[in-house]
């Protein structure tokens, strides 16, 4: 039982029973396609000029028509398998941060564990907006240090493009997709996601939403249904505020101070929001990841890319000590301090021939289990399935395999 605050900042920092959460293994998927502020200049009334001066940005990657946050959030999570060298069944637990699902239900995270075949894995989404990551990691460290998982998959992947307003130039020119997936595992060595900190506010949540099916309206007014609507001024004083305060209060928590972190990796929003926030932290720009100018915003799956990325070109290195900051929709805020402290896996050729049998194995398994459904309903159907049911409402597509 947990009897003070003091207690509590222990368990958070070392782990009950010297469980830690490590990150063994990361992976990105992003779009091949390319759309840059001159393609836009061409869509709505902007220019190059107006966006990189206001936003940072130049370019950001669009999904095709068959990519989704599943596609994209399996291949990231394959390629983060394959680097921590870990196997589908591996997996206690996926756990999948994003605002533009294919459907509300089943939630992505289903999808993705279909199509790994993770058969012993729990699954959910979370809805964080942009903050979404940090609060999958949290959750997922939570799970690691408390014993109740010792390896859980988390991924941030968006296609915002398809909730995105194209016609909205002061929304469209921001949002962009992609995926980026984190092993997380457990080991008794000191150390991978040390602290903490979750926010949240919903009496703004007029400032950045999105609507489900099921309505109503914020202030009863009509909204295009499920595109973003957004306060560009209201968020950025908002982002502006928290991203400086989470970064200190994470900081704070963990007992250091701003000099003994090495990198800040933070949601890549708007340059000018990253800039303003790291000029009240004086924290010069070498100290700070941004990758903004060549992805755009891709909300849940911002950090992590930016992440993997710095860890890439040597931005971030071995047993470095990084704060990760975001801000979003809800209004949620977060921020988390995590020692990298990983040494790279040697590549085992049996082992990724395995891995790439097992996913089509996963592929084999789902499809003769739709089989034996299908079968399961036209053989042993209940009595009161033989009479015709009157329904409402339209019938919608039913979860394909590739989505
Ligand atoms: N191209 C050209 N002009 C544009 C434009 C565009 N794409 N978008 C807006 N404008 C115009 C506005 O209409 C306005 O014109 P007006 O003065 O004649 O009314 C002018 O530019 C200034 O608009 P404003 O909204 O004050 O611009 P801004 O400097 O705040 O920049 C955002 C707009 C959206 C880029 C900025 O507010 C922002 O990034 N906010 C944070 C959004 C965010 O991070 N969202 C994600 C949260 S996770």
């Amino acid at each position: 039982m947990i009897k003070s605050r003091h207690r509590k900042r222990q368990i958070r920092a070392n782990g009950e029973n010297g469980r830690y959460a490590h990150v063994t293994g990361w992976g990105v998927e992003v779009p091949e396609r390319v759309l840059t502020n001159h393609d836009l200049e061409q869509m709505v009334d902007t220019s190059d000029e107006w966006i990189r001066e206001r936003t940072g940005i130049s370019e950001r990657r669009i999904a095709d028509d068959r990519d989704t946050a599943v596609t994209l959030g399996t291949r990231a999570a394959r390629k983060a398998l394959k680097h921590a060298d870990i196997l589908p069944d591996d997996l206690d637990l996926i756990i999948v941060a994003t605002m533009s699902p294919v459907y509300l239900c089943p939630s992505t995270a289903c999808l993705i564990q279909d199509q790994l075949g993770a058969t012993r894995a729990g699954a959910f989404d979370l809805l964080a907006a942009c903050s979404g990551f940090i609060y999958a990691l949290s959750t997922a460290a939570g799970q690691i240090k408390s014993g109740m998982a010792r390896t859980v998959l988390v991924i941030g992947t968006e296609t915002l493009s398809r909730i995105t307003d194209w016609s909205d130039r002061g929304t469209c020119i921001l949002f962009a997709d992609g995926a980026a997936a984190f092993v997380l595992q457990e080991s008794d060595t000191p150390g991978g996601v040390r602290e903490v900190v979750l926010h949240s506010d919903g009496s703004g949540g007029e400032l950045l939403y999105v609507h489900s099916g099921a309505r109503p309206t914020w202030n009863g007014a009509e909204a295009p249904a499920s595109l973003i609507n957004m306060n560009g001024r209201g968020v950025f004083r908002f982002a502006a505020r928290v991203m400086s305060s989470a970064t200190e209060e994470v900081v704070q928590q963990a007992g250091l101070t701003l000099n003994d972190i090495d990198v800040i990796v933070p949601h890549q929003a708007n340059m000018r929001i990253i800039d303003a926030a790291m000029r009240s932290l004086k924290i010069s720009s070498d100290r700070v990841v941004a990758n903004i100018e060549r992805y755009g915003n891709t909300s849940a799956a911002s950090i992590p890319i930016a992440i993997v990325e710095a860890v890439e070109n040597g931005q971030i290195k071995p047993n470095d000590r990084i704060v990760l900051v975001g801000f979003g929709g809800g209004l949620t805020w977060a921020a988390a301090l995590l020692e990298w402290e990983v040494t790279p896996t040697p590549a085992s050729y049996g082992r990724d021939v395995l891995r790439e049998g097992l996913y089509i194995l996963a592929r084999v398994r789902s499809l003769i289990n739709r089989m034996l459904r299908l079968l399961e309903a036209l053989f042993f159907r209940a009595p009161s399935d033989r009479q015709p049911r009157q329904r409402a409402g339209t019938p919608a597509k039913p979860p394909q395999q590739d989505e």
